[in-house]
């Protein structure tokens, strides 16, 4: 498994002023090396949990023999979960199963994942009758076991899966939440699903790794071993203290020095591969709850983050590319390239006689694709426009795993580098609290009046 991390677009000598300065990457050493010892410690104290995910084999054994069971008896699994209890499975799905909507023909022997992370009727309704319930495995998972989307899609997918298989429904659903928390939980006892566990250490958006991704992985026939197998051993480079051999570590050090000391307040992240552009979309999440903060842990108010944005090569050079060279020097860019396609997809060699079409003739979609993610560093560099890149061998379970886990890692390590705590999401509750109140959810009037009052204001009385 080979996982690389080039910051060289990074530094003065390629970007001019808005690059790094030696002198700055290297007064900044000792922080990077505090940053991963206050993160290790936390670990150790059971604060965080997510870098011991790999090494549960005791808990993959328990999901692979679950979905073992289960094999040949659905050609769909249903995912009912939004935000950190949907996108892990997402980016699995697209980077494994292949990139939506060109997967292979589902069926009994190779079953699809249909996502339900909205409550938008026209997706869930079609959703549900484009799904057979007597062939289909539902996964509902939520940590809290309380997020009003999930439970109230799962109303639905449950009110249609009992329709037709009666009390049989109960043993078509499956539930992945927190142990000894949340009104999901009460309901899966009591109704007798099978239920895996969430630690209370792991926070959604770090999560990919446990049940909540693994269960919907192995119904869905990915080899979750594998995957373990890749974020394991990447998890033993990432406590390395060496900048030049912990790729998280330095990545999350760069990233920082764009933020703190050029003021590069977005990061785009720049998969050239259809099968990691679900891994963007997750990594957007990851990048923007965690780091997105207030305060410092000093109480000092900071409003800390770097807006994450995703952009797919070569699509979105004749979407984005024009802004991104021309517009606000206000980015940092982290291509994410693949070395290797199981197939490079040979290019038919038909003379033409045309200029435009003879020289592509005979090589290879592959060459092409690496030729764009190349050129595009290069045009940006000769813009002055920092970037730097993720360079996977391939993309497989391994591969996969590892860059998730690193992902994590950067994360936390950046959250460190910031000062900030990055696992808590205190932002996200005051909406959630108005909606309740909307709702008519029960201990939430005052949230409900307080809105009323806001629409007041809005019409100016
Ligand atoms: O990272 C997080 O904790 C959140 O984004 C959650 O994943 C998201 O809000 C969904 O929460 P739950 O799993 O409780 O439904």
């Amino acid at each position: 498994m080979k996982i690389r991390f080039d910051a060289t677009n990074l530094h003065a000598f390629m970007v001019g002023e808005h690059g790094l300065a030696p002198s700055e990457i290297k007064s900044n050493i000792p922080a990077a090396k505090a940053a991963i010892e206050q993160f290790q410690l936390a670990v150790k104290e059971g604060k965080y949990g997510f870098p011991e995910l790999p090494f549960q084999t005791e808990e993959h054994r328990e999901i692979l023999a679950y979905a073992a069971q289960l094999q040949g008896s659905y050609d769909t699994v249903c995912l009912v979960g939004i935000g950190g209890s949907a996108l892990g499975a997402w980016a699995l799905d697209c980077a494994l199963r292949g990139p939506h909507p060109v997967q292979k023909a589902f069926s009994v022997k190779n079953p699809r994942l249909v996502i339900l992370d909205n409550v938008d009727p026209s997706f869930i309704l079609a959703a549900l009758e484009s799904m057979n319930p007597r062939r289909t495995m539902v996964v509902v998972a939520a940590k809290s076991g309380a997020t009003a989307e999930t439970v109230a899609v799962f109303l639905h997918v449950k009110d249609w899966l009992t329709r037709s298989l009666g009390k049989k429904a109960s043993q078509r659903i499956v539930a992945v939440t927190s142990e000894h928390r949340g009104d999901l939980k009460v309901l899966a006892t009591q109704e007798g699903y099978r239920t895996f566990h969430l630690w209370e250490n792991v926070g959604g958006r770090f999560s990919v790794l446990s049940a909540i991704g693994l269960v919907p992985a192995a119904l869905a026939g990915m080899d979750i071993r594998k995957l373990a197998k890749g974020a394991a051993a990447i998890t033993k480079l990432c406590w390395n203290r060496d900048l030049e051999k912990n790729v998280a570590l330095k990545a999350a050090l760069f990233h920082y020095l764009m933020l703190s000391y050029r003021n590069k307040t977005i990061q785009v992240a720049f998969p050239y591969s259809n099968r990691l552009w679900g891994v963007a979309f997750w990594f957007r999440q990851l990048w923007a709850e965690s780091l997105g903060k207030r305060t410092n842990r000093a109480g000092e108010v900071i409003h800390a983050g770097q807006t994450p944005v995703a952009a797919l090569g070569a699509t979105d050079q004749h979407s984005q590319v024009q802004l991104y060279m021309e517009g606000p020097n206000d980015k940092v860019f982290t291509f994410w390239g693949v070395d290797k396609f199981p197939d490079p997809g040979r290019i038919p060699k038909i003379k033409t006689g045309l200029e435009a079409f003879d020289y592509l003739g005979g090589q290879t979609l592959a060459k092409l694709l690496t030729a764009e993610r190349l050129s595009t560093a290069a045009a940006l560099t000769a813009a002055h426009r920092p970037n730097c890149s993720f360079l996977l061998d391939r993309v497989d379970e391994e591969h996969v795993g590892a860059f998730l886990q690193i992902m994590e890692f950067e994360t936390a390590f950046m959250g460190e580098l910031l000062n900030i705590n990055a696992f808590d999401q205190e932002g996200v509750e005051l909406g959630k609290k108005f909606t309740f109140g909307l709702m008519g959810r029960r201990g939430f009037e005052n949230f409900r009046d307080e809105f009323r009052a806001y629409e007041k204001k809005q019409q100016g009385r």
